[in-house]
């Protein structure tokens, strides 16, 4: 690809952010579809964020995709929200504007547009979301918006109690884990286990279990280069599960519409994030 005087620059911050799969499959999908485009990776601290998006923003960025520990920074940072980031108090989007910084949340789009691949309709379905950091919140927000019946458990019980007074959802014992998912219909894991390829919050047993219940989903916000042990021990134990990867894939084909105001190539998309993540273009 040609960089001239008219390339325009995107880029995903967080910190770390050397682990992200973003630039790899970001790049070659503006490649494949023509577009004068760069994705960059940004290993922004903290106490540095403000001034990163005011130098984005004077440099004349187009916008940059937001992780961890970034997201509350952006929402604050942010001179305009979409509704779904001000509802969920996080931004993963920004898009620079002239004299405005627009903060949007695809991981909303993201998390229902992956659950919608597994023929999951959240209205009034009961979701065990797992998990109550910055992942669970956007997750438990979606389903709560999306008519779900929400039940949250968290490690730490208190943060799965904010959260589940904000959006209206009920709290479960982080040892009625196993009891809970019996009773749900959808298991959305957003907890860090299993990250490492290893651990599961759930194991094979308890989801034998919970098969034997009403449980028929298993959505593992984490991906990685293999199959996270939850979605292997879900299948095993006869329950549809899929990782996070068509999460990350939908969420970026969002930001590109924000991005670009025009349709994502989410195909193109998905298979240069599978061949990133390291698997077969087919195997999402
Ligand atoms: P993110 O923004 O990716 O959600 P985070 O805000 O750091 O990251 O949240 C991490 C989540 O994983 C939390 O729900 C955390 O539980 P605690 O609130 O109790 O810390 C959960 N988590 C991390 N390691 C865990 C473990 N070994 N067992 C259970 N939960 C774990």
């Amino acid at each position: 690809m040609k960089i001239d005087a008219a390339t325009e620059l995107l880029g995903v911050v967080g910190h770390p952010v050397s682990h992200s799969l973003s630039p790899a499959f970001w790049n070659e999908a503006l490649r494949q579809e023509g577009r004068n485009a760069v994705f960059l990776a940004f290993d922004v601290a903290p106490d540095s964020f403000q001034a990163f998006t005011g130098g984005m923003s004077v440099a004349g960025a187009r916008g940059v995709n937001v992780t961890v520990p970034h997201k509350k920074a952006a929402f604050a940072a942010s001179t305009r929200r979409s509704e779904h980031a001000e509802r969920i108090g996080a931004v993963n989007v920004l898009v620079f504007e002239p004299g405005e910084i627009v903060g949007h949340n695809t991981d909303v789009d993201g998390l229902l547009n992956a659950l919608d691949d597994l023929d999951v309709r959240p209205s009034g379905m009961r979701i065990l979301v797992v998990g109550a950091g910055g992942a669970g919140h956007a997750a438990v927000w979606a389903l709560a918006v999306a008519g779900a019946d929400v039940l949250v458990a968290n490690r730490t019980r208190s943060k799965a109690e904010e959260l589940a007074e904000a959006a209206g959802s009920t709290v479960v014992d982080w040892d009625g884990l196993d009891d809970a998912a019996r009773e749900a219909d959808v298991l959305v894991n957003t907890t860090s286990v299993g990250l490492d390829g290893r651990g599961s919050v759930l194991d094979r047993p308890a989801l034998e279990r919970a098969a034997a219940g009403r449980l028929r989903v298993v959505f593992d916000a984490v991906y990685g280069a293999s199959e996270t042990p939850l979605v292997l021990a879900a299948r095993h134990a006869g329950i549809q599960a899929q990782d996070g990867l068509g999460m990350l894939v939908h969420q970026a084909a969002a930001a590109w519409e924000l991005f670009f105001d025009a349709a994502a190539p989410f195909d193109v998309m998905q298979a240069a994030a599978s061949r990133a993540a390291g698997r077969g273009a087919r195997s999402v």
